[in-house]
């Protein structure tokens, strides 16, 4: 039997508007809450009982996932009253494992894409011996992470949580944010207080001579704390660049669910998933985006690298490039908006019909309207 614990307790304010009326692991992606993949994954390596550690918006996990059987484990849940970090919530999750002091205990972020080898990493622990191993992977820009030197064998040197000065900046292996910890170290972290297992437990253990295994794999590996991540990791899952069993659907360039109507002559592409009750006007393109459940994508719009939330209106001819529409806003015809651009949900953008002619050099370039007619209709 092997057990795991998914942290899954964050305020997800860098995912905002997308996780004001849902958590972060909560987010669709291909389809299913982010959630669905990682228990999918977990099942497929042999995991059969999960504590999932929740925090903030607790209350919404449990009525979806159930006792997890639907999904071929024994789930439980925990609740923290206030926050305890992700060290404080592995030893508060920890009092529902079922192991002795020897097992192995899976630890996973919930914001966490991956391809990793869940089995090998707990083989490597196993072979090793080690206290803690880490998945440890490469990035570009390690500033966001946990920094983690390893030596030649992959014993761990040091761990600096998201370096502040250039001189702490010593490698680009990253901390993946899973972890395979032997059961009886989890019981060290202190109890009842809030513990950052990144800034304490770790630098903790290495000071009094523990054993942390670095486990670097360069395996698919995505961090969906920003929305372009989260778009990016739904079109991936659609394509098959990552496997998940939880896809519902067959691997393809979109992915669309019961209920939704497709204008006959839109098109999808790069992974598009197209939501339950979702509605594409005839001659829209979207690109590699997010639709979620009940949201409308007017006539001739051009979606791109954006998620448009559950309920929300996409005005005819409107451009959206790696943007994120909230939760049943509105954004009137003829809009343009680009990279980073947020709104609220429920704002409404007006038209902008009036603030352009149609050969205006300023006018949205996405399907210029041909006549001024066309523009008033
Ligand atoms: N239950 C609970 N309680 N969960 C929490 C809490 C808490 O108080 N705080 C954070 N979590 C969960 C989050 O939901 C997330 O799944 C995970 O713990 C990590 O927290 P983040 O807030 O997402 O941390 P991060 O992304 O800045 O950094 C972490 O992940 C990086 C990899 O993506 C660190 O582990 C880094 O070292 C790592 O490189
Ligand atoms: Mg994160």
């Amino acid at each position: 039997m092997t057990e795991a614990i998914l942290l899954v307790g964050g305020q997800g304010t860098r995912l905002r508007p997308v996780t004001v009326h849902t958590p972060k692991p909560m987010v669709p992606a291909a389809g299913v809450p982010f959630l669905a993949h990682q228990l999918a994954r977990l099942a497929a390596a042999g995991v059969d009982h999960v504590v999932m550690a929740t925090c903030h918006l607790a209350e919404v996990f449990e009525p979806h996932f159930g006792d997890g059987s639907a999904h071929g484990l024994s789930l439980e849940y925990v609740v923290e009253d206030e926050p305890l970090g992700t060290g404080g919530a592995i030893r508060h999750a920890a009092r529902r494992l079922r192991g002795g002091p020897d097992r192995p205990v899976l630890v996973l972020n919930g914001d966490i894409l991956s391809g990793v080898d869940i089995r090998g990493l707990v083989a490597a622990h196993r072979e090793r011996g080690a206290d803690v191993t880490l998945h440890l992977t490469r990035v570009e820009d390690p500033r966001a992470f946990g920094l983690v030197p390893t030596d030649a064998d992959g014993r761990v040197l040091a761990f600096t949580e998201k370096p502040q000065t250039p001189e702490e900046i010593v490698t680009d292996q990253v901390n993946a944010g899973a972890y395979v910890f032997t059961r009886s170290v989890i019981d060290t972290i202190p109890e009842g207080r809030a513990v950052s297992v990144e800034r304490e437990t770790f630098p903790g253990l290495l000071a009094r001579g523990a054993y942390l295994h670095g486990h670097a794999e360069d395996s698919y590996w995505l961090d969906l704390g920003r929305p372009e991540a989260l778009v990016q990791a739904s079109a991936d899952l659609v394509r098959g660049v990552v496997d998940s069993p939880a896809v519902p659907g067959e691997r393809g360039e979109s992915l669309v669910l019961p209920g939704a109507e497709v204008a006959a002559d839109a098109l999808l592409a790069a992974g598009t998933v197209v939501g339950a009750g979702a509605r594409i006007g005839a001659g829209a393109l979207v690109h590699g985006s997010v639709v979620l459940d009940g949201a409308e994508v007017g006539e001739g719009a051009d979606v791109r690298r954006s998620l448009v939330g559950a309920g929300a209106r996409i005005g005819r001819r409107t451009v959206l490039d790696g943007a994120v529409v909230g939760d049943g806003a509105r954004v009137g015809a003829d809009n343009e908006l680009r990279t980073g651009a947020r709104v609220w949900c429920e704002a409404v953008l007006p038209d902008a019909v009036l603030r352009f002619s149609p050969d205006d050099p300023a006018a949205p370039t996405g399907r210029r309207p041909q006549t001024t007619e066309g523009l008033q209709q």
